[in-house]
């Protein structure tokens, strides 16, 4: 018979008691650590997402001759011209005029130079100036060309000085940055109506991206909610 002194029975409990505090103790001081962790990487600062419009300039032939893209950004549009294949390398008069209907073969349908201020013609950077003046830009012998302008005359944006729906012009002569109101440029060789979005499927990207499906949702519900009238 084996027998069990009182101080052995004892013990034995206390022993395990000391293993599970040693063994527990370590686990609970890791964890608020790497919740700290976490937390630190969590904050995403949201960017206000670019507004864009985009047009696709074509001759009176339809050929595509090159895009225009205009970038809305910190109250500041960006209009980036971007020719590759036009067939008369020189000096060209090129304008937003106010009306987007490109119809060929002279596009006299876009109308005058986009001008909501209702001010004189001139060229970037005098003002003031017509909205939708930006001067010229240079072709290539190659046929590209390529110009960008920052200005505050004009949004992406809904607004009496949007772009959107609007035509871009690319004429066949040099704006002389004087005469009125046309700057005298010659011929309209290519025309492109402007729309909202980005060029080749980039705007559907960044709509994905950015909280854009949270804006469309909402305002599709308030305008129908408030359809009253
Ligand atoms: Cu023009
Ligand atoms: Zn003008």
């Amino acid at each position: 018979m084996t027998r069990v002194s009182p101080l052995h029975a004892a013990a034995l409990p206390l022993a395990l008691v000391a293993l599970a505090a040693f063994a527990c103790t370590p686990p609970a001081e890791e964890a608020p650590e790497e919740v700290a962790a976490i937390e630190e990487e969590m904050p995403i600062e949201p960017e206000p997402a670019p507004s864009t419009a985009t047009a696709t300039l074509t001759t009176a032939d339809g050929t595509e001759v090159g895009t225009a893209t205009f970038t809305q950004e910190n109250g500041q549009t960006t209009a980036s011209f971007h020719l590759t294949s036009v067939a008369a390398p020189g000096t060209h008069g090129i304008h937003v005029h106010e009306n987007g209907e490109c119809t060929p073969p002279d596009f006299t349908s876009a109308g005058g130079h986009f001008n909501p201020a209702g001010v004189d013609h001139a060229c970037p950077p005098t003002t003031p100036r017509h909205a939708g003046d930006f001067g010229n830009l240079e072709i290539a012998e190659d046929g590209s060309g390529h110009l960008d302008i920052t200005t505050d005359l004009i949004t992406v944006e809904d607004g009496p000085n949007s772009v959107v729906g609007k035509a871009v012009i690319l004429h066949g002569g040099q704006d002389d940055c004087t005469t009125q109101p046309t700057g005298d440029a010659g011929a309209r060789l290519a025309c492109g109506v402007i729309e909202s979005g980005g060029a080749d499927g980039m705007n559907g990207m960044d709509h994905d991206d950015m909280e854009g499906m949270d804006d469309d949702g909402m305002e599709g519900m308030d305008d129908d909610g408030m359809d009253d009238e």
